[in-house]
């Protein structure tokens, strides 16, 4: 399968080719094709590294060509550019492309960790990037609760439930084989995209439990 990560030069864009380059072709993007070209040359020598050698493969390019090419393609991006990377680039996509959403619309205040729907009315992650798509069902919301010091680093032990949100079976599917395929980690449905702000929302609540009880590397796991 071709995984396209827009934005892959960042932390968890590192985590997700880290995790999938094994069975997998991963195609980092950026703005800059050089950049991601960089970047995937790293994550090779790490793959490599880790793994000895991989089945799959890490190669760079800029963003419009990885989504015109990718069969899964994940959104690797900060909330505030939204609009501008994903007005060109979604209409690109192949109608058969399931999309993936991590992102969380989240800032800091002297409270804390808050989540901007909340705190200054704006539109929920899924809701913004979904008006971008031609296949508006094949949006899947997910990985907001697993940080990316934890997906980058391969001997590190999962144990961490990740909420799920969609509205297409095959596009659910295909993201919770992916969540399965990385050891440790089980995909917890929580419904429609509609209800995806309540997975955001975990990401700040994550955050805030961690600082203020100075608790390392806590996670989410439904008993
Ligand atoms: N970090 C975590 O632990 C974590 C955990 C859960 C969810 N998330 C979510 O996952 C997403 C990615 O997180 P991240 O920490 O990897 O983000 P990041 O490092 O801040 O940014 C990822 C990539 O986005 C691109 N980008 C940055 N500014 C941009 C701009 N102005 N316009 C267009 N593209 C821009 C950059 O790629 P190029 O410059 O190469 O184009 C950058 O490498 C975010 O939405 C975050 O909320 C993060």
């Amino acid at each position: 399968m071709k995984i396209g990560i827009i934005g892959g030069t960042g932390g968890m864009g590192k985590g997700f080719a880290l995790r999938w380059c094994k069975n997998h072709q991963i195609l980092i993007g950026s703005r800059d094709a050089q950049r991601a070209q960089e970047s995937a040359n790293e994550y090779t020598q790490a793959a490599n590294q880790a793994y000895g050698s991989i089945s799959g493969s890490i190669s760079g390019a800029d963003n419009n060509s990885v989504a015109e090419q990718s069969d899964v393609l994940i959104l690797s991006i900060p909330y505030d550019n939204i609009d501008a990377v994903c007005s060109g680039l979604l209409s690109r996509v192949k109608d058969s492309c399931t999309v993936i959403s991590p992102i969380v619309p989240m800032t800091k205040t002297d409270l804390g960790f808050e989540f901007l729907p909340l705190k200054e009315g704006k539109p929920f992650s899924h809701q913004m990037v979904q008006k971008h798509m031609k296949n508006k069902n094949k949006l899947v919301s997910a990985f907001h609760v697993i940080s990316e010091k934890k997906l980058i680093d391969p001997n590190y032990t999962l144990d961490y439930d990740i909420f799920v949100c969609g509205d297409d079976k095959e596009a659910i599917d295909t993201v919770n084989s992916m969540i399965g395929e990385i050891k440790g980690l089980r995909p917890i449905f929580i419904g429609s995209g509609a209800l995806a702000y309540q997975a955001e929302i975990a990401t700040p609540l994550l955050l805030n439990i961690m600082i203020k009880n100075k608790m390392k590397n806590p996670g989410i796991k439904i008993l």
